[in-house]
């Protein structure tokens, strides 16, 4: 009889058993629900030998590193280490429009930043990561036919070999549903709880094209207005997963009496079980025109907001 009671012990008694007596632990924070669930997780099992670290690469979404630092040292004493890492990601990123390309420099940067912070702490044998099952499958080849990754997913494989620390990933048989569980379980914060999944990637895999801090802060603005008539509409819950996108074109409008010529911004919302299947979201237009209007009125540089009506497959959920 499987409960998530029996599946939180094991998985306890499993990170002991793989990180031993003396072991210690460094986990990468994103803010999002894996990353948090696995965090506290290990926290039960092997208490102070684990560290977290929370990096800001400068692709988060507004608010979200006070939110990490609110919850982990201020609601669960869980050692923190928050760095701002956002000229070094950025830097890193500067020219480079490729989507595979952005997620392994965004990946290997990650690691370069755990093992720079992990020293700082005195040294890990482990990295820990919210990976789920279904990242699991989508980075990995399949095999019967034709050998195809859809996306890296930078948290599974794509480690450099040259990496001394270990993975623990406690949830790489869990599917997202099975994870919110196991969060209620553990007693993590609703709000936590029920967050719609983020990649790890973040804003980068929203820019397509090349990556700026300006084009950031403008999606960062966008998706903020998006996600509060979303909150405000009381729709959030039943939408797996909302979001802006950025465009790298630029159209013509009007407004006032001039011309403007500026981005174009994408919104997107789906529901899904998994994540590996998934619909696009049926709003009224007249919540579409709500949110169009406040973001071309309070976000400068976007003129024009389209909506995303494509279910995944043959689309993807996130545009790149
Ligand atoms: P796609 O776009 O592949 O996304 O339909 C499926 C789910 O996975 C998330 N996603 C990622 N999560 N690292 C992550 O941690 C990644 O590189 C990544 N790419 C996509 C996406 O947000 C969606 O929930």
């Amino acid at each position: 009889d499987w409960t998530m009671a029996a599946f939180r012990d094991q998985a306890i008694a499993q990170i002991r058993a793989q990180v031993g007596e003396n072991g210690r632990v460094i986990c990468g924070l994103s803010g999002g629900v894996d990353s948090s669930v696995a965090a506290v997780l290990i926290h039960e099992a092997i208490g102070e030998r684990l560290t977290c670290i929370f990096v800001d690469h400068g692709l988060l979404r507004q608010g979200e590193a006070d939110q990490v630092e609110e919850i982990f040292r201020n609601h669960y004493n869980i050692p923190l280490v928050a760095r701002d890492a956002s000229d070094l990601f950025l830097g890193k990123l500067a020219g480079v429009s490729d989507p595979e390309q952005k997620r392994k420099i965004i990946g290997a940067t990650f690691i370069d930043v755990f093992e720079e912070e992990a020293e700082k702490v005195g040294g890990a044998d482990f990295l820990a990561q919210g990976t789920l099952y279904p990242d699991v499958i989508e980075s990995v080849s399949f095999t019967g036919g034709p050998s195809v990754t859809i996306k890296s997913h930078h948290n599974v494989g794509g480690l450099p070999e040259r990496m001394k620390m270990k993975l623990v990933e406690p949830l790489r048989e869990l599917f997202k549903d099975e994870v919110r569980v196991l969060g209620r379980e553990l007693g993590l914060p609703a709000s936590m709880v029920g967050r719609h999944p983020f990649p790890g990637p973040g804003l980068a895999i929203r820019i397509p094209g090349e990556v700026t801090r300006e084009s950031c802060d403008i999606l960062r603005k966008a998706d903020a207005v998006y996600l509060d008539e979303i909150r405000k509409a009381g729709l959030y819950d039943e939408i797996w997963q909302a979001f802006a996108v950025l465009l790298p074109v630029r159209t013509v409008g009007v407004m006032g009496d001039a011309r403007s010529y500026d981005r174009v911004c994408g919104l997107r919302a789906v529901t899904s079980t998994d994540g590996m299947t998934a619909d696009s979201y049926p709003f009224e237009h007249a919540f579409l025109s709500r949110v169009a209007t406040r973001i071309i009125n309070e976000v400068r540089g976007i003129n024009r907001v389209v909506y995303d009506v494509t279910s995944k497959p043959p689309g993807t959920i996130e545009w790149e």
